[in-house]
């Protein structure tokens, strides 16, 4: 948008927007009634605070924005879609020049891209995908390749089982996140596709953990109680699997040798317990895309088109690595 306009649109709007912040209770950063400058006004809805890696993704944004120069409005949603709705309503009032914003859910956001279209402001999909019928609602996405996560996951399954010797079928246990999440989606889809065409193994239990360590140990004890016999836990995040761990331990159980363990997101406790044989193989989810997101705002800002699809880099980490060579995570 012409930026002379946006920031009349700034000023004019300013007792309406200073009104709705005051109703939100996330965090806000860069809200500057007083900015006269030229700089690029960010609006990004970020889903909460549930994992480490969500937590450094959200400071690989507010950071970059700050090396970039770009004034962010950054709102928390808690985990409630409706929040988020909310937050990019807001942003849209508030004339921001660009709107990023993590989908917690794939489905449903259809009226409020609408509304930012409508408005002419664009919009930048990051970490999970939306579904939507209409693919001009957003200018391009940028964030994991959560099918090629899950392949991953049972490639290294069928690494590990590949000796005569394994249970036959090798009974999988699930641990999922957040229902209706791209990226749950995604790594049950290409875990499925891989484990399924083999016929060597058996998913007994899937269950969400909705990305919660809490959760990952409350459903481990509760699956102990229910089903013997389990050879692996394939687990959505870090978070879940160390909740896992901890309530295999309880039971006696060893981790990582009783039972194997594959999990994303590479969080640093998780590398620390794949050093220990607790975990046997931990599935990179990139969560440092804040400078790539201020790189993309800013092209949007001045009206250039992005790349529809940027999936970020990620490693496998397993067991047979040099273990030592893992660089500190930073979350
Ligand atoms: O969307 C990415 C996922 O969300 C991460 O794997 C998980 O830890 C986070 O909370």
């Amino acid at each position: 948008m012409n930026l002379i306009k946006a920031r009349f649109l700034y000023f004019a709007t300013l007792t309406l927007t200073l009104l709705l912040f005051a109703s939100c209770d996330g965090d806000e950063e860069g809200a500057n009634p007083g900015n006269t400058d030229d700089s690029i006004i960010l609006g990004f809805s970020q889903i909460g605070a549930e994992s480490a890696w969500r937590t450094y993704n959200s400071l690989s944004v507010k950071e970059a924005a700050e090396e970039a120069g770009i004034q962010l409005l950054f709102e928390n949603a808690e985990q409630k879609q409706a929040k988020q709705i909310k937050a990019i309503r807001s942003f849209i009032v508030y004339q921001v020049d660009v709107i990023a914003f993590v989908p917690i859910v794939a489905d449903g956001w259809d009226n409020v891209l609408t509304e930012a279209k409508d408005a002419g402001i664009p919009v930048l999909v990051t970490d999970r995908k939306i579904n939507t019928a209409d693919e001009t609602l957003y200018a391009g996405f940028i964030g994991t390749d959560s099918i090629r996560e899950g392949r991953e996951a049972a490639l290294f399954l069928q690494k590990k089982f590949a000796s005569s010797e394994r249970a036959n079928p090798v009974r999988i246990v699930e641990i999922s996140g957040t229902e209706g999440a791209s990226c749950v989606i995604g790594r049950a889809e290409g875990f499925r596709e891989i484990i399924e065409s083999d016929g060597s193994f058996e998913i007994v239990y899937s269950f969400s953990g909705d990305f919660l360590k809490s959760k990952g140990y409350e459903i481990m004890h509760s699956i102990l109680d229910k089903i013997s016999d389990i050879d692996v836990l394939y687990s959505h995040n870090d978070g879940m699997t160390l909740g896992a761990i901890e309530a295999m331990k309880e039971r006696g159980i060893r981790p990582g040798s009783d039972i194997v363990i594959v999990t994303i997101d590479a969080e640093q406790a998780a590398i620390d317990a794949l050093r220990r044989g607790e975990v046997n193989c931990v599935i990179e989810c990139n969560p440092r895309t804040g400078p790539v997101i201020m790189d993309l705002a800013r092209k949007l800002a001045e009206g250039e088109t992005i790349r529809r699809l940027i999936h970020v880099e990620e490693e496998v980490f397993t067991e047979w690595d040099d273990l030592d060579a893992i660089e500190p995570r930073g979350y």
